[in-house]
């Protein structure tokens, strides 16, 4: 029976969501920014599902803007906060883990290469987390933005981002932390996390594709990205997409009503797929924290074990993993998050990540470590060593 264990790429729509989208795609179809009726509708919906997300954030409902997914709102977050900051504080340093999301890693380098700002990679530990120490020492009164991953999307640690964001406040500091992977497993109360700005997308939590959320703390200083209309304060130029948009606030409120039953069954398969590997792979070794990870997420590092082969293989016996992120798939460069841990080159290429979701059940998980086992098996095998 085929699988798809790869729930931290994406995840399926909920068939509640879609019904509740369905609307804003036939008869309802005004532009929420249009004076009449059909538009008033249209608004309606938009602000109802911006009060459902400020709900489950615990926010203010302004504080949440709306964006075509997670990349838009880390490009936001780190764009709009590093310009501002150099406006209106001369301050030219930005400070971000090592271990972030393409969205991040490229959107800072980005800021360095062609606007001239001063990157710093803040340390990290072999398991991926960043030290409040090390923040401590490397926060600086001219840091424009701090940015630091809640959830890792490859190795699955969690970082401590409470304790990272009384650091930033203490000096003043505009903390960033990227939590795509969070909501369905999480807590994401952002009084609770202490975050200035935090991105979500709906995707990864059972949602559709191509919307997101920047939840943007009320006083936080932020310049536009994307100029033209007055939409989401001024911040994010264009019309609503009014039925992502409520499609995201739907799954959203879905996911935090299930998030306890549904992180303590994702622990419970996470724990089968991360002892068992261990067990019956040699040369597997897990990837991030043993405890402090999403509960979702499996990773490893094989031994003497191509990733990307090792996907193909699985790929074939009806298995659909990853190796790292899906953006890497195909790609023969070590995974940047694998480096940063001060993991070989060798190693950093036999690569795999099994992520949980809603619809993974005990028998799939076992069929899978059987399909893993041989494969492993296969590509060990003398025949397979001399080709
Ligand atoms: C941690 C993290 N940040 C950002 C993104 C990018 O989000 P999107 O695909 O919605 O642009 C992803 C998706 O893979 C992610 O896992």
């Amino acid at each position: 029976m085929p699988a798809y264990l790869d729930y931290a790429a994406t995840t399926p729509l909920d068939e509640r969501v879609l019904e509740r989208m369905l609307p804003y795609l036939e008869q309802d179809f005004g532009n929420p920014s249009s004076i009449h009726a059909w538009g008033q509708r249209a608004d309606w919906a938009v602000e109802e599902a911006r009060e459902r997300v400020a709900d489950g954030l615990g926010c203010r409902p302004e504080e949440v803007i709306f964006t075509s997914g997670g990349s838009e709102s880390d490009n936001l977050a780190l764009r709009g906060a590093a310009f501002a900051a150099r406006e209106n504080r001369g301050a030219n340093h930005l400070l971000i883990s090592p271990v972030e999301h393409d969205a991040v890693s490229q959107t800072a380098i980005d800021l360095a290469a062609r606007h001239a700002f001063e990157l710093e990679w803040l340390p990290v530990d072999n398991l991926g987390r960043v030290d409040p120490d090390d923040l401590r020492k490397t926060i600086r009164s001219d840091t424009a933005l701090l940015s630091v991953i809640y959830g890792n999307n490859e190795i699955g640690t969690v970082n401590p981002i409470p304790e990272l964001a009384a650091i930033a406040r203490e000096r003043g500091v505009t903390f960033h932390s990227d939590a795509l992977q969070a909501p369905c497993q999480l807590p994401t109360l952002v009084g609770d996390l202490g975050v200035d700005l935090l991105s979500i997308g709906a995707h990864k939590f059972y949602g559709p594709k191509g919307v997101g959320v920047l939840f943007v703390r009320n006083g936080s200083q932020l310049l536009p990205i994307q100029t033209g209309g007055s939409q989401e304060r001024g911040l994010r130029a264009g019309t609503h997409n009014v039925p992502l948009i409520v499609g995201l606030s739907v799954a959203h409120e879905i996911a935090l009503a299930r998030q306890e039953t549904d992180a303590s069954r994702f622990r419970m398969l996470r724990d089968l797929i991360i002892d068992e590997v261990l067990k019956r792979v040699p040369g597997a070794r897990l990837t991030g924290h043993r405890v402090d990870r999403l509960p979702n997420n499996a990773s490893f590092v094989i031994q003497g074990i191509d990733g990307n082969s090792l996907l193909a293989a699985l790929d074939l016996a009806g298995f659909a993993c990853s190796s790292g992120s899906a953006c890497k798939t195909g790609d023969p460069e070590p995974s940047k998050v694998l480096l940063a841990l001060g993991m070989e080159t060798e190693l950093a290429l036999g690569s795999l990540r099994v992520t949980v979701g809603r619809q993974t059940t005990e028998a799939e998980v076992g069929e899978f470590l059987e399909a893993l086992q041989e494969a492993v098996v296969g590509f060990r095998s003398p025949v397979a060593d001399a080709s």
